[in-house]
C-alpha cells in the first residue's frame, strides 16, 4: 500500500490507529527489551507548571504542514521539554496518546527529524491516565512505571513508557503556558519499508490520555479540538472554543459508546439523491489521508462517478498506479479546480435533531486528487478491502476547506466551510 493510503484510524480493532503506516509483507521488527531500559537513570527534572485560570473562549492554535497528495501526511510542531525542543508530530484524531520516538539505550530507532527525545519524569502505574491506556484486566502489582503499547491495524505499533514533561504553548490571548502533560516515550515497530520522517504522533482522540483531554483537565482550554486543512496544503489545528461561532456550525451528536469521533450512521447521497445506503457507520479521522467507504457503498459511489463521466473526454488511466481509480483527460491537469465541473458532489446525511438536514457535503475538490501524471483520481477507497470492515472513514481529503470541530463537552462533531490558508491570530503561534 502506498504511503498515507491507509490512515491512522485503523485502530478499530486494536488500541488506536496512530500512524499512517504503510503495510508491507516485511516483518523485520525491532525487538523490545523492557528490562534493560531505565529512563530515570540520568535525566533532569522538569520545571514547574504555570496555571491558567481563564479558560473561557481561549484557544491554542498551531500551524499544520503537509497535504493529502503527494506527501500523504500532516505534521504539527510542538515544543516539549526543558529547555523546549521542537518535534514534528502527526496529528491523529483516531488515537489518544501523544508519543515521541525516544532515546532508548541500545535500540535502533527509525530516523527522526530531530534528536530523539529524552524523558525526565515517569508517570506511575496508578495514574488514571496510565489505567486508561491498559486493557481491562490490567493490574499494577507494585510496578513503578507505566508501560504502554499501541497497536496499529497494519502490523506496526508503538511501545514504551508513559512519562510527563513540560509542553510550551501560547494561548491566543498571548499568555505563555507550560503545562506538564503525559506522553509516551517509545519507539515504533513498523515494517521497515514504510519510512515516515516524523518524531511521533499527536493523539487527539476522546480518551483520557489525549492532549485535548489533558489540557481540559488542567483547566487550560475547553475539551474541544479542531482543524482546518486547506486544499492548497497546510492549515491549522486548535484546542478550545475561541475560533468559531457555534451557531454557524453544523453539529451532529456523537453516541457516547464510541471510542472514536463518530456522529453515528449516515445516508450516502450523490448529487442530492439517495444512493440507497442509509446505515453507514461513520468515523472522522485526521490520521487517514483518504476517505474510505465499505465495499458496497464504495462500488455504488464509483459507479455513479463513472456514470457522470460518460460522454465526457475522460478515459480510465489503467497505467496510473497512484490510486485504484484514475482518469486521463484531454490534457494533463495541475489542480482539482480544473476538473470539478465534470464531477458532482456527494454527501453524508446524518439524522438531524432540528428542522434542517445535518449534511456533510463532499464537493469534487474534497474527493479527487490530481496525480503526478496529471490524471484525476478518486480519493475515496474501498474500506472493506483495506481491513476496515463496515466502518466508513472521513479522511483528510474530505475535510479540506472546512473547519472540523470535535466537541467533547457536548459530545458533538461540527463543521463549517472555512478558508484554512491563513492561521487565525498569528500571535498564537509557537515562538
Ligand atoms: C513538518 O513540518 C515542518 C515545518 O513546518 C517541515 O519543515 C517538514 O518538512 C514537515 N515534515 C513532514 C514529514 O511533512
Amino acid at each position: 500500500m502506498k504511503k498515507g493510503e491507509v490512515g491512522l484510524v485503523m485502530m478499530l480493532i486494536t488500541v488506536g490507529l496512530g500512524l499512517a503506516l504503510s503495510s508491507s509483507s516485511s516483518r523485520d521488527y525491532y525487538e523490545y527489551d523492557r528490562d534493560r531500559w531505565n529512563p530515570l537513570a540520568s535525566y533532569r527534572t522538569a520545571s514547574s507548571l504555570s496555571m491558567v485560570l481563564n479558560r473561557v473562549r481561549s484557544s491554542i492554535v498551531l500551524p499544520v504542514d503537509g497535504n493529502v497528495y503527494p506527501s500523504g501526511s500532516y505534521n504539527v510542531t510542538l515544543l516539549i521539554g526543558n529547555p523546549p525542543q521542537p518535534y514534528f508530530l502527526d496529528p491523529d484524531t483516531g488515537s489518544d496518546l501523544t508519543w515521541l520516538q525516544c532515546d532508548v539505550p541500545g535500540k535502533r530507532c527509525t530516523d527522526t527529524p530531530h534528536p530523539r527525545y529524552r524523558p525526565s519524569e515517569l508517570v506511575i502505574c496508578e495514574d488514571p491516565i496510565c489505567a486508561s491506556l491498559q486493557p481491562g484486566d490490567y493490574r499494577c502489582e507494585g510496578l513503578q512505571q507505566c508501560d504502554y503499547e499501541i497497536e496499529y491495524e497494519d502490523g506496526g505499533s508503538s511501545l514504551g513508557v508513559l512519562v510527563k514533561d513540560v509542553f510550551s504553548f501560547k494561548l491566543s490571548s498571548g499568555t505563555q503556558l507550560s503545562p506538564h502533560l503525559a506522553l509516551g516515550c517509545g519507539y515504533v515497530r513498523l515494517p521497515v519499508s514504510s519510512h515516515r520522517f516524523i518524531d511521533g504522533v499527536l493523539g487527539l482522540g476522546r480518551g483520557k490520555s489525549s492532549l485535548t483531554s489533558q489540557l481540559s483537565a488542567q483547566g487550560i482550554v475547553r475539551n474541544i479540538v479542531g482543524h482546518c486543512l486547506s486544499s492548497r496544503g497546510g492549515g491549522y489545528l486548535f484546542f478550545g472554543d475561541g475560533l468559531y461561532y457555534p451557531s454557524r456550525v453544523t453539529w451532529a451528536s456523537m453516541p457516547h459508546e464510541s471510542k472514536h469521533y463518530s456522529p453515528g450512521i449516515a445516508e450516502l447521497t450523490f448529487a442530492g439523491k439517495s444512493t440507497g445506503f442509509r446505515n453507514l457507520p461513520i468515523i472522522f479521522d485526521s490520521g487517514s489521508s483518504y476517505t474510505y467507504l465499505s465495499s458496497q457503498a464504495y462500488q455504488a459511489l464509483a459507479f455513479l462517478v463513472k456514470k457522470e463521466l460518460m460522454g465526457k473526454p475522460f478515459e480510465e488511466a489503467i497505467d496510473d498506479p497512484t490510486l485504484p481509480l484514475c482518469w486521463k483527460g484531454p490534457r494533463p491537469y495541475k489542480n482539482t479546480q480544473d476538473v470539478t465541473k465534470y464531477f458532482k458532489p456527494f454527501a453524508l446525511s446524518f439524522p438531524s435533531t432540528g428542522k434542517s438536514k445535518t449534511q456533510f457535503e463532499i464537493p469534487p475538490e474534497s474527493y479527487l486528487i490530481i496525480s503526478s501524471k496529471g490524471n484525476v483520481c478518486l480519493g475515496v477507497l474501498d474500506g472493506t478491502e483495506a481491513g476496515l470492515q463496515n466502518y466508513n472513514i472521513v479522511g483528510d481529503i474530505s475535510m479540506q476547506d472546512k473547519m472540523v470541530i470535535y466537541e467533547n463537552e457536548r459530545q458533538m462533531i461540527g463543521w463549517v466551510l472555512a478558508s484554512c490558508d491563513k492561521v487565525p491570530k498569528s500571535k498564537a503561534f509557537l515562538t
